[in-house]
């Protein structure tokens, strides 16, 4: 069999089978079903989301010999034809091609002659906001008092451009683009029919470069397909389309919280490099902060919340800058401020606590039972490790076990002397933490509000 790309191939024939826009197939469906059907409706919505679709369904339902609850059979004459494109009374006009009034005129004539084959004639005219000014006058009057066979579907991308005369006389459609997951449950449909294998990251990577525009959801499988040989691949995808992984972006944002300048800066010099649209990129790590911020769990909301304005003001800046991915580098950076906020947000609380490097709280991960007794604030200064125990019994439990704590940290480990049982909570901030507030405060341009702690100095702690 010949070679069909996939939107035409999977192109939907019944109501039930456009994706996403149930509110209006399933109100045409009844309407038809009822014998109440209207003579001019508008379908309205960006590109690639079934306008054409639904239309050719209902000129198909409406002519259709065994039409079953309002659906076309898809196997009489008249819906053969009409799929083939060559059935006398579906006429398709693109008003981008057929802008004039001559046109009009014509198709105005035309409206008076009864069906050749079938019940009713429709209209589909595609780019209906293109038409000129007298055309659509043209077309007015003919919509004022059509003709009992007549069905007019005017799609259009732009609905604001058609004059209010002619919607005020037509019902109106407003197709939605289509949901992520929706989305990717039709191209997993798709690859199934096909017999064609796929990572389910790859499919949610075409759906988000595709935008909601399904069309183009079903080009991009076509070209992925071909481009892994049959299989449908995340990281060949990502390449492919310029949209990052998962995993990718997880990277991004946990460098930019770090502040790890060398790293943040290779990672987004490799994206510059593979061709990856900055814009792009920023749109991604805003979805993904979106996310964590209802799911996750890594970062605190005021992290997120940082992250999303910075991001914000970013994709404002970055669209005109002359070097898209330094200004973008700038912006990450500025997120590692926040480790900064994090630490003096947990001093002003009289919450301090220093955690170990990441690896060694990896390595002391398993062995829950000697961390239970102190509290995590253990703070590494070069050639020992410092302990607070939790309370007194902890302190001499610790005491007792502090060869193995040496083991477990493969330093020499202090126990800080406890007070009283707990440790001073006072708050106490040394003037370099004031710098770093103000200037984490100013990226927001904000103030302190008075009554804010006054400070003494922060090591002055036991
Ligand atoms: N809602 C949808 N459900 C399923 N497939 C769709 C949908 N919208 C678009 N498609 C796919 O995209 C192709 C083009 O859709 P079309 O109806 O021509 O879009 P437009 O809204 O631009 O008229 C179809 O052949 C079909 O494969
Ligand atoms: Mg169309
Ligand atoms: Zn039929």
């Amino acid at each position: 069999m010949a070679y069909v790309a996939i939107p035409r191939k999977y192109r939907p024939k019944k109501f039930s089978e456009v994706t996403g826009q149930e509110y209006i197939t399933e109100t045409l469906r009844n309407a038809i079903k009822s014998g109440r059907f209207a003579h001019a409706y508008i379908f309205a919505g960006p590109r690639g989301v079934g306008k054409t679709t639904t239309a050719r369904i209902v000129a198909k339902a409406l002519n259709c010999e065994n039409p079953l609850d309002g659906e076309p059979c898809n196997q009489c004459p008249n819906c053969l034809a009409i799929s083939k494109g060559s059935f006398p009374d579906v006429i398709e006009i693109d008003a981008a091609t057929n802008r004039g009034i001559d046109q009009i005129r014509e198709l105005r004539e035309s409206v008076h002659y009864a069906p050749a084959k079938g019940k009713k004639k429709v209209y589909i005219i595609d780019e209906f906001h293109m038409l000129t000014k007298e055309a659509f006058n043209a077309l007015l009057k003919t919509l004022e008092e059509p003709p009992e066979h007549i069905v007019f579907i005017l799609a259009t991308t732009e609905i604001d451009k058609i004059p209010p005369t002619i919607l005020s006389r037509c019902q109106k459609f407003v197709f939605r683009k289509i949901p992520k997951e929706l989305m990717v449950e039709t191209l997993k449909e798709i690859c199934q029919k096909e017999g064609v294998g796929y990572e389910e990251e790859a499919l949610y990577l075409i759906a988000t470069a595709s935008e909601g525009c399904m069309r183009d959801a079903e080009s991009l499988l076509d070209q992925s397909i071909a481009l892994g040989g049959g299989e449908v691949k995340a990281k060949e995808v990502s390449e492919f389309l310029g949209v990052l992984t998962g995993k990718d972006i997880a990277e991004i944002l946990k460098l930019s919280f770090s502040g790890d300048k060398q790293r943040l800066r290779e990672q987004l010099k490799n994206l510059e490099n593979q061709g990856y649209n900055p814009l792009f990129v920023i749109k991604q790590l805003l979805e993904r902060v979106e996310k964590e911020f209802i799911e996750g769990e890594e970062f605190t909301d005021e992290e997120l919340v940082a992250a999303f304005k910075i991001l914000s003001e970013a994709h404002k800046s970055v669209a005109f800058h002359p070097y898209p991915y330094t200004a973008l580098f700038f912006y990450l950076f500025k997120l590692s401020y926040f480790k900064d906020l994090k630490r003096i947000g947990e001093l002003l609380s009289g919450n301090f606590k220093l955690s170990l490097p990441e690896k060694k709280a990896e390595e002391t991960a398993e062995e829950n039972s000697l961390e239970d007794i102190y509290i995590k604030e253990t703070n590494d200064k070069g050639d020992f490790v410092e302990i607070i125990p939790k309370n007194r019994t902890a302190f001499d439990l610790l005491q007792e076990r502090i060869n193995e704590l040496e083991r477990k940290f493969g330093k020499k480990v202090k126990l800080v002397e406890i007070d009283n049982g707990t440790r001073k909570k006072e708050v106490k901030i040394s003037p370099e933490s004031e710098e770093k507030i103000d200037k984490l405060l100013k990226t927001f341009s904000a103030k302190l509000f008075p009554g804010y702690p006054k400070v003494i100095d922060e090591s002055s702690n036991s």
